[in-house]
């Protein structure tokens, strides 16, 4: 059944995930941090946090953390679900360019949760990166 409910019980496990990840966040440069969590079709859960470094553009977010980390465990085009992604920041955060360019190599379409202490908002990943770049466009050299 797809992900169409900002309030359907199948996200809570994916939000805890999410939030005890980000409990684990390393950014101490710029203090915002940062959970996610990416479910996959066969059921595996996968979470990440964003993590910084003295150099700054070394940065690595959330979502890439998950997903490069559901990577390592299996993940393919194809196999991802649902992301959520959860700060304390009062705006909901979304995911920057780069994650939504990354997601897009995984899903041609994707429920996006996004969730603060106070609130949600389900977004897809299609009206977040519409007209993605992607390997088929490279196949069309
Ligand atoms: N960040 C994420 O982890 N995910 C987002 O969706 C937005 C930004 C991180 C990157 C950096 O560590 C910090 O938030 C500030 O940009």
């Amino acid at each position: 059944m797809a992900y169409t409910d900002p309030h359907d019980p199948r996200w809570e496990p994916l939000i805890e995930a999410a939030w005890e990840a980000r409990s684990r966040a390393y950014a101490p440069y710029s203090g915002f941090k940062v959970g996610a969590a990416v479910l996959l079709q066969d059921g595996r859960l996968q979470a990440g946090c964003n993590v910084e470094n003295a150099s700054y553009g070394g940065a690595i977010c959330a979502e890439r953390g998950a997903i490069c980390a559901a990577v390592a465990a299996g993940l393919r085009p194809g196999d991802l679900e649902a992301l959520v992604v959860v700060t304390e920041a009062p705006d909901l955060t979304p995911p920057c360019g780069f994650c939504r360019q990354v997601l897009a190599e995984f899903a041609e379409d994707l429920p996006v949760l996004l969730a603060n202490r106070s609130g949600r908002a389900l977004h897809r990943l299609q009206e977040l990166l519409p007209h993605a770049f992607t390997g088929r466009n490279l196949s069309q050299s």
